[in-house]
């Protein structure tokens, strides 16, 4: 029997994902007012268009990360692609929209190496790992059911979210992502300030290298 479920592909996430990930967000009004003229920024995980195409990218100095997106052209406003984060420089604004959650700790530690003195990491992520079961829309159609399974690790406190798209038609979509609890954000950033605020269940983190005050 042919295998019902399919890895998730990312080129195609505005295809197959439910409209509610696309709209507009909190998130975005603060990357927006963040991103002021003649920046160095990095979006992580930006997906096929970059997380900035809402915001005044082409003033600045923008590149984009992510390496599950093949032979795509650079998103308008863009400067280039880079395809690890060692062939990039030195950025004043790192952004993870709606990506944090997929990077290993590992990776996660890594960033601070890439900002600049005066430099900060933007990125949104979720506060409790709830599970989900619910109808979903593509175009405003009803398209399937979203499912999710939420495995804790061994701490108790971080885990794993299995995530899948259950279409009507069509095979089911699966991909997964990382729960990380707020103690342990803090300890991926150890040494950085760090300020968050809650919006229901998602939350803004600002990471800095310096302890210089941003409004959030
Ligand atoms: C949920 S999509 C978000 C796309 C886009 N930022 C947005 O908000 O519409 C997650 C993105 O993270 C990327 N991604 C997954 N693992 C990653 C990693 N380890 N490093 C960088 N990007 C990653 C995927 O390719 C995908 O484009």
């Amino acid at each position: 029997m042919e295998d019902p479920i399919e890895k998730v592909q990312w080129n195609k996430y505005k295809q197959l994902f439910p409209d509610r990930y696309l709209d507009r967000s909190y998130f975005d009004d603060f990357k927006d007012r963040m991103v002021t003229e003649n920046l160095d920024i990095l979006d992580i995980g930006g997906g096929v268009d970059g997380s900035l195409s809402s915001s005044q990218a082409m003033k600045n100095n923008a590149w984009i990360l992510d390496p599950f997106i093949y032979n795509t052209p650079i998103p308008r406003g863009y400067t280039g692609k880079i395809s690890k984060i060692e062939d990039g420089g030195l950025y004043d604004l790192i952004i993870m929209r709606g990506s944090f959650n997929y990077l290993v700790p590992l990776e996660i530690m890594g960033l601070k190496k890439y900002l600049k003195p005066a430099g900060k990491i933007i990125f949104n992520t979720f506060i409790n790992p709830s599970e989900i079961f619910r109808p979903y829309f593509i175009n405003k159609k009803f398209t399937g059911y979203e499912k999710t399974t939420y495995i804790p690790d061994s701490t108790k406190e971080n885990g794993v979210i299995w995530h899948y798209l259950i279409p009507e038609k069509g095979k089911i979509i699966e991909h997964r992502f990382f729960y990380y609890c707020h103690n342990w954000i803090k300890s991926l950033f150890n040494g950085m300030a760090i300020q968050n605020k809650k919006d229901k269940n998602t939350a803004i983190y600002v990471i800095q290298h310096t302890f210089e005050e941003t409004k959030i």
